[in-house]
């Protein structure tokens, strides 16, 4: 056994009032399927509330709160019409204050959704852009361009937006002739800003403002590598443009730097409160180009999503660790860990259906333009091409139970996706006419969309909609879900919920310096790392047992036999 070590290259002085996020257990809530505390089959804030003393024993620090302003959920609420509002549907701005003093009195900060890549086409400027002529300061808000071929009837270009089809729509102006196009990366109802505007900056300082002045601990930042974007008079086409994830900053609108002056004022904002509030970067850019996301000038922190596409494997696991320390390390930031979001299929589904071959469309698209929402990223086509037979539900439970322990036993900021504490996988069988993911219904046959990670979560097996509403769920919950819901899990030592609540708990107390250090196992299927306070963790990648080192076990995610072996897709945390 030989040992390598990542310590921090400088240690710093830290103060637990303005780095509370720096090793944080964030829990994502996707507020529309939490919790519904009026029976419109809607979850809302409210209902959020109610489960605080839920979040406060699970033993988080913070929650992430996915958007809950007004929204036609053309986007599942990434598509906002006003940005310092509450969702009618979801509650008031009172409601919002209430949420929040009881998040905070539980001693759990808040982090909101920030989306400023684009609007909704309801938003009230995009609607007085619609109503004003061409060359108008309101139509220079967003993107707007004139169409090719003699009558303006071709899009300004053949690019493609993130959901499929064409990146462009074109409107009908305010006399009712056909008229310019505009610009929308994402779906069709979600038009893109234009940061060059001064208006459009100024905007989102209030916003900033608004929520921080009520109390918020911090922003997620919304396809934080888009927003600036270089569009010469003539467009190139799409295949002449460099790759998205280049490491150029070359591309006319992903990752471009001057975003970075962006943020560089988001910044002096944050650091107006005390403690200054912290962000955290949503860039599917190249590897080498997240640091400057992350750096304390800018938003602080950012996702790296290599673990969330990495398979269950021991080799690529520890390659995404060292790198992303490493780059923790030269920018200041702490690292931050995912597996499951809302956009992704949950990871129990996806370590489970590891060895489904890559159906063909897909593995075509997935060579294109990687998805900054991340469906594709999240391997959502590998259920469009891989029957439920072909799941094997608890080999992916177990594996990702092993792989959550590993990951809260990491340095950084630990991002948790609501449902992930009971286990859940992917609900795979929603009927194509009830499912309302964009991502679907623009790639047919290719994408099954996120749906499938957003339905409503099962609280109480023996209650409607298990326990989610009074009434019903906006997206259909399997069956399956009455063996898994929280309040019997509450009451099963064994089960995920107490695994992740024992796990979470553990985490707080054992932190230590965010530093780490590798212990060489001769099973190169094993991995194996100390934390400073004296705290281990192993896991067994491989598909044999393996000698369980010795020392004195805290926790493990899976059965431990008595013949002192640690069995495939299995972690345990240990003190030697
Ligand atoms: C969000 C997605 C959303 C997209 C457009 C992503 O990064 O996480 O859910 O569809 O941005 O706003």
């Amino acid at each position: 056994m030989t040992v390598s070590s990542h310590p921090r290259q400088k240690p710093r002085q830290l103060s637990p009032a303005h780095d509370w996020w720096r090793q944080a257990s964030v829990y994502q809530i996707y507020p529309r399927s939490f919790h519904d505390s009026n029976g419109d089959g809607l979850g809302d804030l409210p209902g959020i509330t109610a489960k605080v003393p839920y979040l406060r024993k699970l033993g988080i620090d913070a929650v992430w709160l996915s958007p809950f302003y007004p929204s036609a959920l053309a986007d599942g609420g990434y598509d906002v019409d006003d940005y310092r509002n509450v969702d009618p549907r979801l509650g008031t701005l009172a409601d919002f204050d209430e949420m929040t003093a009881a998040l905070h009195e539980a001693g759990i900060k808040l982090i909101v959704d920030i989306v400023p890549n684009h609007s909704s086409d309801r938003h009230e400027w995009f609607r007085e852009a619609l109503a004003s002529p061409a060359g108008s300061p309101a139509r220079d808000r967003y993107i707007f361009r004139d169409g090719l071929g003699p009558d303006g009837s071709e899009p300004p270009s053949d690019w493609q937006s993130i959901f499929g089809g064409s990146a462009w729509e074109r409107i009908t102006e305010p006399d009712g002739t056909p008229g310019q196009w505009y610009l929308h990366l994402f779906a069709k109802e979600q038009p893109d800003f234009n940061w060059d505007n001064q208006e459009v900056r100024e905007d989102f300082l209030t916003t900033l403002r608004f929520w921080a002045d009520r109390g918020v601990d911090g922003f997620r930042v919304d396809v934080a590598h888009g927003l600036t974007k270089h569009l010469p008079e003539t467009l190139p086409a799409e295949i002449e443009m460099p790759g998205m994830a280049s490491e150029h900053g070359q591309h006319l609108f992903w990752d471009r730097d001057e975003v970075h002056d962006i943020y560089a004022q988001w910044r002096q904002v944050f650091n107006e409160y005390d403690p200054p509030r912290m962000a955290v970067a949503e860039a599917w850019v190249h590897p080498s180009r997240r640091a400057r996301y992350a750096s304390p000038e800018g938003l602080g922190q950012a996702f790296n999503f290599d673990l969330l596409t990495a398979d269950f494997d021991a080799a690529d696991f520890r390659s995404s660790i060292t790198r992303n320390l490493a780059e923790a390390d030269a920018t200041g930031a702490s690292s931050t860990w995912v597996f499951s979001n809302h956009d992704v299929v949950r990871h129990p589904t996806r370590y489970g259906l590891s060895a489904a071959p890559v159906p063909e469309a897909a593995a075509e698209t997935e060579t294109g333009t990687p998805m900054a929402g991340g469906a594709h990223d999240g391997k959502a086509w590998l259920l469009a091409g891989a029957p439920e037979h072909e799941l094997d539900r608890d080999l992916g439970l177990a594996r990702a139970k092993a792989a959550t322990l590993l990951m809260l036993a990491l340095p950084g900021s630990a991002y948790l996706y609501q449902g992930e504490e009971l286990g859940l996988h992917e609900v795979t069988d929603i009927p194509d006419g009830q499912r309302q993911d964009p991502a679907f219904f623009r790639n047919p046959g290719v994408d099954i969309g996120r749906d499938g990670c957003r339905v409503p979560l099962p609280w109480d097996a023996d209650h409607t909609a298990f326990g989610f509403s009074e009434t019903g769920a906006h997206l259909p919950q399997p069956q399956w879900f009455s063996k898994v819901a929280a309040e019997l899990q509450e009451r099963n030592p064994r089960s995920t919920l107490n695994l992740y609540r024992k796990a979470l708990w553990l985490r707080q107390i054992l932190q230590g310096p965010e530093e780490l250090q590798w212990i060489e196992e001769d099973d190169p299927q094993v991995l194996h790392f100390a934390r400073p306070q004296g705290w281990h963790s192993v896991t067994n990648f491989g598909d044999k047992p393996v000698p369980l080192p010795a020392g004195l076990v805290l926790l493990s995610s899976g059965v431990l036999p008595q013949d002192g072996t640690l069995r495939p897709a299995t972690t345990v945390w240990m003190t030697r």
